[in-house]
């Protein structure tokens, strides 16, 4: 098959995505045992000089579900999960995982506990191979990698075929999905991902919802920022909606989907 039928074949999309169930056995299932929160914050303040990015936030992350915070751009959002994994310091409240206070640890110590975050701005080592990558993204951990690169080849097949391919070079849909695989592969229990869908095309878009939901349907808990409020949304259990530095109102994704306020301020505009 030449090049060009390839492409036109696959659309020149970051690829379907495949089903895993083995090596997500740590998580759980929904469903099974009471449901508790993994992630509890409370009243949590991030200040930058005299600016109050984030002015006493309160929410809950249930584990297996997917909790979304959306709103316009300085709302707060970056801030409150940079600080979640302490790559800001907070400047009050309480941050709790597994029911034990997280604040005052370091991002490794964080990570190791089972947090990861898949940053703005998708950043991919460029210089590096998709699988470099990968394995940068397990660098805290000593233990044998290869079921974890098997599984996260198995729901991302097209990084397989670019394994060996400079991250630099890959598309922006296809760096998107190495840096939600990469954060995969610090075995975490839940992934917090900022803004997965900024800048990419409709279709890809699409893609990467397909991904967050298949990757909670095998058990991770997600905590989502979207500035595409629709499909966050239609995506989350749960929402909460930023305003400067602030949470101005909460509920069921869908619920929140159809409330007026938020359809007029936040899905008049939306992409998809
Ligand atoms: N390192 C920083 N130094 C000073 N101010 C900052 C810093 N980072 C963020 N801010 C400010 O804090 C506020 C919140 O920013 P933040 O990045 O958390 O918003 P956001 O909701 O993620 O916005 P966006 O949707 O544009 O990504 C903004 O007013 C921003 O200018
Ligand atoms: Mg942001």
């Amino acid at each position: 098959m030449s090049k060009k039928t390839n492409e036109a074949a696959t659309g020149n999309t970051v690829g379907k995505v495949g089903s895993v169930s083995a090596n997500w056995d740590h998580l759980g299932k929904k469903g099974e045992g009471p449901a508790r929160n993994l992630l509890e914050v409370r009243d949590l303040r991030v200040t930058y000089g005299g600016i109050q990015a984030v002015r006493g936030i309160s929410f809950d992350v249930p584990e297996h579900e997917i909790v979304t915070l959306i709103g316009a751009n300085g709302a707060g959002k970056s801030s409150t999960l940079r600080s979640i994994v302490a790559l800001e310091k907070p400047a009050g409240g309480s941050i709790r995982f597994e029911g034990k206070e997280i604040i005052g640890l370091g991002t490794e110590q964080i990570v190791n506990n089972g947090i990861t975050l898949v940053p703005e701005g998708r950043r991919v080592f460029v210089n590096l191979s998709v699988y470099e990558n990968l394995r940068m993204g397990a660098f805290l951990r000593n233990d044998e990698l290869q079921s974890d690169l098997d599984w996260v080849y198995t729901l991302f097949p097209r990084l397989k075929e670019r394994s060996w391919q400079a991250a630099g070079t890959l598309s922006g849909g296809e760096q998107q999905m190495l840096a939600i695989a990469r954060a995969l592969m610090s075995r975490p229990k839940m992934i917090m991902m900022d803004e997965p869908s900024l800048g990419l095309a409709p279709i890809i878009v699409q893609e990467v919802f397909e991904i967050i939901r298949e990757i909670n349907k095998m058990g991770m808990t997600i905590l989502l920022v979207e500035q595409n409020a629709n499909m966050a949304l239609k995506a989350a259990d749960m929402g909460y909606v930023m305003e400067t530095g602030s949470i101005t109102l909460s509920g069921a994704g869908q619920e929140l989907a159809e409330n007026p306020v938020v359809k007029e301020a936040y899905l008049g505009k939306a992409r998809n």
